[in-house]
């Protein structure tokens, strides 16, 4: 189910009329959709019921503390990767039970406060990480509940720039090196080995790659039985992608489910889920407006006032985020279409239409499934403020973050 729709031309997210909304807050702003993220975590929810997992949503993906709260409503946990994220997670009421931390540059700051709040699982990524947290965990009298990220050597056959879980990737320890671990535990005294992780990459479309990975796991599991290790938990991370295009096919949730359905019964431990895009991704857009249409030879440009310091993707992994207009007209240009934001940079460009409806100055238009990794990644670039966020929850919108004040870079 999709909450972003054209009616009678005019583009509503939820029950607003977005261009409603242009009217009283500045662009560039980013606007969520309270309803397609319940949805959304309802739905994963659904597609795994059999399993029951526990699901941590990947705060990395949106960090927006309202937005959180709401997941925590529905039953979410969180996954981690800094003491920012974890403070986040707390602040909006997730439980430590329900935290899971990953991550290859833990420090000791940051393993410390995790080990004080007493979450579910560090899953390390390293010996030296290891020896790190038992020391941390003695020096704070606390057994603390470990996993090990396995780099299991399988391609999630993803963009290069998102792929993790091949050995030349900084993630992760081998199964061999996990199985070393696994026989010197009693070198950890502080540390109760509870579960392996892990997590090839993001935006995975394609089941096969989750297959291997199940298969691999499993695999390694009965060889760690065999030397008495029973894993309470095993996370399976994130990954799973989501359509940016019309032409683009849905991940097959349910497929996988049945998948892990499986694993879970052979392997009889808990699952843990990760997922961040898939529970976020189409939840927000990007609302931004024409500065100046500009001509060059051949081509259109657009010039609009968001740019690649409030969506990176486009410049970073060559992401193609669809633009439609708030409002439709019938006048078609007949030309290379260029949409592009201000920043001095060649990069800072989003997407080209072999032809497009004509734009002027001031118009309104609307960058689609940025709800993941577009906030989180924003910087301050051509010191420009973070833009303002905003939820809609059916004929109802408010400010969830106010725009970063100008002054608050000018010192
Ligand atoms: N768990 C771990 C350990 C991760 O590293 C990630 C994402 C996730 C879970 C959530 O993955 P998801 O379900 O969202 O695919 N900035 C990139 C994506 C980077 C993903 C990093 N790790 C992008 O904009 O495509």
């Amino acid at each position: 189910m999709n909450f972003l729709k054209f009616k009678n031309k005019k583009l509503f997210f939820e029950n607003i009329a977005i261009s409603k909304v242009t009217t009283r807050v500045k662009t560039p702003f980013y606007l969520y959709s309270l309803s397609q993220l319940r949805f959304n975590f309802n739905n994963f929810k659904k597609s795994f019921i059999k399993i029951n997992p526990l699901i941590c949503f990947s705060v990395k993906s949106n960090s927006n503390l309202k937005l959180i709260s709401e997941l925590k409503k529905l039953g979410s946990g969180a996954d981690v990767v800094s003491i920012g994220e974890l403070k986040i997670a707390l602040k909006a009421g997730i439980s430590p039970k329900k935290i899971v931390f990953s991550g290859v540059g833990k420090t000791e700051e940051e393993l410390d406060f995790a080990i004080k709040k007493e979450i579910l699982l560090i899953n390390a990524e390293s010996e030296a990480e290891i020896r790190a947290i038992n020391k941390i965990a003695k020096k704070n009298n606390k057994i603390v509940s470990v996993g090990i990220r396995i780099n299991p050597n399988i391609s999630a056959k993803t963009n290069k720039k998102i792929s993790t879980g091949k050995k030349d990737n900084k993630f992760g320890i081998s199964m061999n090196v996990c199985l070393e671990i696994f026989n010197n535990q009693y070198h950890y005294e502080y540390i109760k080995f509870e579960a392996i992780s892990v997590h090839i990459g993001s935006q995975i479309m394609d089941i096969n790659p989750f297959k291997k990975v199940l298969n691999a796991l499993s695999n390694f599991n009965k060889k760690i039985n065999l030397i008495g290790i029973n894993l309470k938990y095993i996370d399976l991370g994130g990954g799973t992608g989501i359509p940016y295009s019309n032409s683009d096919k849905k991940f097959n949730l349910k497929e996988y489910s049945n998948l892990v359905l499986k694993f879970k019964k052979t392997n009889n431990v808990e699952i843990i889920f990760e997922p961040g895009r898939s529970i976020c991704g189409n939840t927000g857009v990007l609302i931004s407006k024409v500065i100046y249409p500009k001509d060059a030879p051949g081509k259109k440009f657009i010039v609009i006032d968001a740019a690649m310091n409030d969506l990176i993707r486009p410049a970073l992994y060559g992401a193609k985020h669809q633009i439609y207009p708030l409002l439709k007209n019938n006048s078609i240009v007949k030309k290379n279409t260029e949409f592009v934001g201000p920043v001095c940079e060649s990069s800072d460009t989003f997407i080209s239409y072999n032809k497009y409806q004509k734009l002027n100055e001031g118009d309104y238009v609307c960058i689609d499934n940025i709800g993941a990794y577009g906030r989180s990644l924003a910087s301050n670039y051509n010191t420009r403020p973070y833009s303002a966020e905003i939820l809609i929850n059916k004929n109802k919108y408010k400010i969830i973050k106010q725009r970063q004040k100008l002054e608050s870079l000018i010192n």
